[in-house]
């Protein structure tokens, strides 16, 4: 199996990593980086679980081969979070609003509803639903998710940090 030198910026730290032709990003992110947010649910994308930001936009990490990934910058479910623990406010509206329950889709769920906030700052409630069509939740029904997204976009329009 061949190796790969690759450079992935991941919440803001530079990573130099040697990976394999078949290693996932995912896998990178779990289980060399101890970064356990992106969770692994079905493995071929269509939960969104394994959700991260390249950039701005989302990305399933379980789809992407690491070498795929070289020069990227990152950002995990962890990065949403200042140094000094703050939130962003999806994350915050996800506690307010008890859209979390057993919380495997929670990281996931953050990070596409960051970035659907990051590039349609005023979605409507079928907008919401229909960008996270992608990502599943078997325990919430969805209501409480979508109140917090619409609630979040509320609170970046005042000054919230996303
Ligand atoms: S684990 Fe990537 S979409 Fe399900
Ligand atoms: S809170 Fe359990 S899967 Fe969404």
């Amino acid at each position: 199996m061949s190796k790969h030198r690759i450079t992935l910026t991941v919440n803001g730290e530079v990573h130099r990593l040697t990976v394999k032709s078949n290693e996932l990003l995912l896998n990178v992110l779990r289980d060399r980086l101890h970064l356990t947010g992106a969770k692994y649910g079905c493995g071929i994308a269509e939960c969104g679980a394994c959700t991260v930001l390249k950039g701005d936009e989302s990305v399933m990490s379980c789809l992407v081969p690491a070498v795929a990934a070289d020069g990227w910058e990152l950002t995990t479910a962890e990065g949403l979070v200042t140094a000094d623990g703050e939130l962003n406010v999806v994350q915050e509206e996800f506690l307010e609003k008890s859209a979390v329950q057993c919380g495997f889709c929670t990281p996931g769920m953050v990070v596409a509803s960051t970035a659907l906030l990051r590039e349609n700052p005023d979605p409507t409630e079928d907008e919401v639903r229909d960008y996270l069509r992608g990502n599943f939740c078997r325990c919430t029904g969805y209501h409480a998710i979508v109140e917090a997204v619409l609630a979040a976009a509320v609170d970046a329009q005042n000054g919230g940090r996303l």
